[in-house]
This record gives structure tokens, sequence and C-alpha cells, in this order.
């Protein structure tokens, strides 16, 4: 083996850069061609949010020139009852939120099966929707633990008395609302059977995630189905699971016998494939006169839908973040009739940060100690919780180095005291904080006697540029240059991995591959003395799961953001132009990527900071702007000069590249950062997110 410079670290191109400005990197939508025969599916929509169908009739639709067939729970083919979530989709009449699918039409043309959607008749026997989230409920409940695992809750030590006992208190409410997530690529499946075979041409994060549910759903073998994804357009969590649409078009296409494409409207996107829960957070902080922390308590309420339970681990960052003797966290949730939940960027922590990080904001004033200050002062030296040592952990050197690369020294402590013509202009910081797992993945590499490798893994690119990271892995732990290896992702019949998703891809997918290319390395020089064999090798390899470590070891990324904010003194409309952001994430593999996926996540926080919020109407339960023209995001418009940087960061302890995974971190106390620089700004605390300019003036008591 030759010794080559390593290309990790590296800013390199993405690789599948020219495809995708030349559309010729094909998403779900773009697999068929008109001579395949193909025909679409258009769903028809429950206009309740709970009851039943009474009575439902297709014959009109079936009667417009065109339509092919219409679905409905009276004549659909039975799916298996195992089936998790809302995946059983037309198999009975019951209605659980406004927008499920009551029946789907197929016709010829996308056209008519649009059109022929307004020819069903369907009756309901509705009762009226329960979807109003409040903490004083009395039927909220305690899930038997969270996602991806965690406990409920956590208690340790005393925490009433230790508040009762502190010099200083917090005791504040923060909400944040339910929201969409938003990728440009709309959920798309294009399903085809031949024979007991099926294909999908499908935009998901991971082919493997949604083959099981299509396998048990339809009681098949696995290598019956067949999941293609090269290119995924965005996803943000709203594509790691399988919704019903998948289920819908994989039924359709058995139905008709041909190929049937099924694209959401971005309407039908906020009803189908999931929302972040909205969240009522409590935060109660007791400290010393100097800042530290006795007490924490952190308690939940969100909701979830009456058909399936999510219960997001909202309180868990307050679990790693600070130091404090008498902790406790606490998740309850309401069953709603809204539709399931699902991931959406950092779930969790995003929204739990917003609170944590707000209400020690809000500590810092009370003692009249500068906020960076007051977070370096409770630096946990190990686990406040677990009390294991962190692999790595380097938040205190994320604020310092933020601090000078934002200039905040010299910051006023009080708040409403810098004005430039009608801005109010103040500055704010928060942490940033999210887990470094990783999973089990399997990954195949074959060279041929030529030295050129093909390395094969189910991962998965939704836009982060894993094409590239994993090339640059690959190559690196082959000793080759990047031109040299050819992989292949985003296919199920490809070595199994796990989805795109709790920002643990290229840590568990990049082990995969150095730990297979060490054992390729090793079988060509045990078995052939360090000449590649003509006719090749090929070698299996895989990671097992989680860091062996994991058990002893607290492993977390860290960061910290700084910004500063403007409102308009008259309007109240408000401006983020600057900001700063240091992470510490252990190995970056590209610098280019890399720094596209912080400013990713920290321009979404913007975004939930300023914009972003579904409206629900609470007699007759829908979301009243469904679309992106009332769903506000951030737009290039509303992102101004973030100044994005990364420590050195060793930890060999995480995964085999030392990495911790970036996709989600961004957004984590991005929405804080930009209320505390508000509240600095103008003197208001907004604790219900969006901070929009009605808000101004609701505090001024002008509202
Ligand atoms: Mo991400 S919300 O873990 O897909």
């Amino acid at each position: 083996m030759t010794t080559l410079d390593r290309v990790v670290g590296a800013g390199v191109d993405r690789i599948d850069g020219p495809a995708k400005v030349r559309g010729t990197a094909p998403y779900a939508y773009e697999h068929f061609s008109a001579d395949d025969g193909v025909v679409w599916l258009a769903a028809v929509q429950s206009t309740v949010s709970s009851g039943r169908v009474a009575r439902i009739d297709g014959t009109r639709a079936l009667a417009v020139p065109g339509v092919l067939a219409v679905l409905t729970h009276e004549n659909a083919p039975r799916l298996s009852d195992e089936l998790s979530t809302d995946l059983g989709v037309l198999q009975t009449a019951d209605v659980h939120y406004q927008g499920q699918v009551v029946a789907a039409v197929v016709a010829e043309t996308a056209e008519v099966a649009r059109d022929a959607v307004g020819a069903v008749t369907v009756e309901y026997a509705a009762q009226s929707p329960d979807v109003r989230l409040s903490a004083d409920r009395d039927d909220l409940y305690a899930p038997e633990q969270l996602m991806a695992g965690f406990e409920t809750d956590s208690v340790i030590g005393d925490v009433d008395g230790a508040l009762a006992a502190a010099a200083v208190t917090v005791d504040a409410t923060y909400s944040t609302p339910t929201q969409h997530n938003n990728p440009i690529e709309m959920h798309c499946t294009v399903a085809r059977w031949e024979g007991d075979q099926l294909t999908m041409w499908d935009a998901n994060q991971g082919p493997h995630n949604i083959l099981n549910d299509v396998v048990e759903g339809w009681s098949l073998d696995a290598d019956q189905v067949h999941i293609i994804s090269p290119y995924v357009g965005g996803a943000f969590g709203s594509k790691a699971f399988t919704h019903p649409h998948q289920m819908l078009a994989v039924m359709a296409a058995k139905v008709v016998g041909r190929p049937v494409v099924f694209e959401l409207s971005r309407q039908q996107m906020f009803s189908l494939v999931g929302h972040r829960t909205p969240t009522i957070q409590r935060v109660r902080l007791g400290a010393d006169v100097e800042g530290r922390l006795s007490a924490i308590s952190h308690e939940v309420v969100e909701h979830t839908a009456q058909i399936s339970e999510f219960a997001e681990q909202t309180a868990t960052p307050t679990r790693v973040l600070y130091a404090g003797e008498h902790r406790r966290t606490t998740h309850r949730l309401a069953k709603l009739d809204v539709p399931p939940p699902t991931i959406m960027r950092a779930p969790g922590e995003t929204p739990g940060m917003f609170a944590l990080e707000s209400a020690m904001d809000e500590l810092a004033h009370t003692l009249g100690i500068d906020p960076v200050e007051l977070r370096i002062r409770n630096e946990p030296a190990e686990d406040p919780e677990r009390h294991v040592p962190w692999s790595s952990r380097n938040l205190v050197q994320c604020l310092r180095t933020g601090a000078e690369r934002f200039g905040w020294a010299g910051r006023d402590l009080t708040p409403r005291k810098r004005m430039d013509g009608r801005w109010l202009v103040g500055t704010g910081v928060a942490a940033a904080t999210y887990p470094a797992r990783r999973r089990k993945a399997q990954c195949r590499i074959s060279v041929d006697g030529g030295g050129r490798y093909v390395v094969e893994i189910d991962g998965s690119d939704i836009g982060t540029g894993a094409w590239t990271a994993l090339t640059q892995i690959a190559a690196d732990a082959l000793g080759v240059p990047m031109d040299q290896v050819q992989l292949r992702i985003g296919d199920s019949r490809l070595p199994f991995a796990g989805g795109a998703g709790g920002s643990t891809g290229t840590a568990s997918w990049g082990s995969a591959i150095v730990l297979t290319a060490r054992d390729l390395q090793r079988r060509i020089e045990q078995q052939y003395g360090g000449q590649l064999p003509a006719d090749g090798v090929t070698v299996d390899g895989e990671v097992g799961g989680p860091s062996p470590h994991a058990e002893t070891h607290s492993m977390h990324a860290f960061g910290a953001h700084f910004v500063e904010v403007r409102v308009d003194v008259d309007t109240g409309e408000v401006r983020v132009p600057r900001a700063t952001s240091v992470y510490a994430a252990g190995t970056i593999i590209n610098a280019k990527t890399a720094r596209s996926q912080f400013l990713g996540g920290f321009s979404m926080g913007i975004s939930m900071a300023l914009h972003e919020e579904s409206v629900q109407d609470e007699t007759f339960g829908h979301y009243a702007n469904h679309d992106l023209a009332e769903y506000h995001i951030a737009t290039n418009a509303d992102i101004g000069e973030y100044d994005i940087s990364w420590l050195d960061e060793e930890d060999p302890l995480v995964n085999e590249l030392g990495l911790k995974g970036i996709g989600e971190i961004g957004i984590t106390g991005a929405a804080a950062a930009v209320a505390n620089g508000y509240w600095h700004a103008t003197g208001l605390r907004i604790r219900d997110l969006p901070i929009t300019p009605d808000k101004y003036f609701r505090e001024l008591g002008l509202g």
C-alpha cells in the first residue's frame, strides 16, 4: 500500500454535486418512464378528526373515464394486524385524525386520479376533536419509556427541598408549538409488483427501515422486496419511518397490477408523515449566590396520537448539561386526536434545550452573572446523572472560543441598552449538545485485480453529503485515492444499515467501512502475501452496535451559539444578522459538508425561533396553515452572516473514526440563543415560540 495524504477532514466537493446540479440525480418520482405502464394514486382524506366512516361509496369515482380502482376499507386487501402506528391503511372504518386516508383512487393519469377524489362520497359519524394540549389536563400519563429507549423520568436527591433552600431560584414555563418537517422533496413512492416480487423507488432515510414494515404488512420474505433510494431530497426525520402512503402505493399496485406512483402534496405532508410534538415545559433552577446549581427540575408535557404512542425525549439534555446535586426530569403525554408525531431534527434536544437554556439565561440575569460564566461555573466533571466520565467534553472551550470569535467581552448585563436607528440590539448565548451514538451496520468491500474497490452499504444520503464523506472514509481506510473507490448506497439489496437518523449515520456506516477495510487488508496480506489476486477479493464485515465504551462513558457532542438579535422598536420585527457557533464534535470528516450541516441545523433553529408554528383548529382539528405560504420557514433573506467553526477534538472511545455526528447538534440551543438575545435587546422574555411580532406588543401590554 502506498502512503497517501488522508482525505478525511478535507473540504472535498460533493461527488454527487454535478449530478444534483444537472438534475440527473434521480429522486423517487423520477424512476419511471411513460413506457412502464405506470398509473397514479390520489388519496381521499378524512375531513373529521375522530369517529368512523359511516358510509363510503366510490361508484361515481369509478365511473370517471381513466379511473381504474377505488380502494376503501370495504374492499382493500387485508394487511397484517401486527403493523404498528397508522400503517394499517384502509383496514377499518375508524378515523383517528384529520387527514387520515379513508379511500384511494387509482387512475391512468395524475389529473384524473386527483379529480376523481372529489367524486368519492364519504359520510362520517364524527365526534368533536380533542386536540388542545394543556398542562392541567387530568388525563396526562407517563409513558413506559421515551423514544430511543430513554427512561421516562429521572429523580435524584431532593429537588423540592433544594429549591426551597436555594439562595436564588428560577421557575418558568416554556412552550414550543407543533412543527412540521418540510424537506424540499415531497414524500413519494413508486411501487411495482412483478409476480410476488415488489420493487419500490422510495423517498426515505434508509431502505432497510422501510423494508421491515412492508415485509411485515404483506407477510413477505425480505428477499421479495427491493427498495431503491440513491438520492433523497431532505427529510429531517419525516422519512425515517414508514408512513401510510408507502403501504397504500404497494396496495394499489397489487390491486391494479400496474406500477403505481404516489407523491404526496405539500399539504398532505401536514397530516400523513408526522410532526414535532408541541411541548409545555416547566423548568425550575435553584442556585447559590455564585450561580452554582443545587437543583434542576424539568417537567415536560407533550402530545401523542390516539392511534399510536410517540414519547419525545424532551428533557434528556437536562440530564447531561449541567452539574447540580438534586435533579428531576419528567415526561407526561396527552393522547389527542392528532396525526402521529414523529422525529424532527434533534427530537427532544431541540424543544428541551429551548426551555433549559432560556431558564439558564433567566438565572444569569437574576444573579447578575454573565451567562457564559454561569454555564462555565456549572460544568460537570462527570455525567451528572450516570456518574461516569465523559468520553470527551469541550463545552467550556466552545463557550470560550465562541465568546472570543463573536466579540462577547464587555457586553452589558442589563437589557435594552443599545439602539441602532429603529433597531433595539442585543446579544444572546446558549449551549448545544447531542448524543454520540453508533448502530449496527454491515458492509461489503470488493477489490478487483487492478486495485479498483467497490464499497457497498445500505447507508443513505438525504442531502447530508454521505456519498462524499463515506467515499473519503473508505479511501483513507483502504489507503487509496478517492477515485479508486466506487461507493454503492441507498438500496435494500446492499448490506444492512440503519437509516440516516439520530446523527448516527456516518458513525455507524463509517465504522463498518473501516472495520471491513481492515479485514480486507489483513486477508490480502495473509492469504495473498500483499499482492492483489488477479480475480480480486470480496470481504463482508460489520460493526455490531454501540461503542463498547458506551457503558462506561457518557458520549455527547457539544457546542455554543452566540447571536446578535435586532428588534424593530416600532413593529417588533426580529432579525438575526450575525451569529457565531463553535462545535466540539470529534473528527470532522468533510469540512465543507460539515459546515453545511452545522449551518443548516442552526438556520433551522433560527426558523424555529422566529417562524415555525403549525396552528391547529381546535374546533375541527386540522392544521390551518398547512402549506409553505402560511407555514413560515426561514429563507435566505432571514439568515445573516453566520460564523461556523469547530475545535480539534480527539475521541478514540466513540467509534473507529472518533466522530460524534453533526446532523442535529446545530439546531439544539439555537432558538434559546435567539430568545436570550431578544430579551437582551428588548427586556422582554418570550417563553412561547415562535417569537413573532405580535408577541412584542403582547409583552409591552399593547397587544
Ligand atoms: Mo433525525 S430527526 O434523527 O432523522
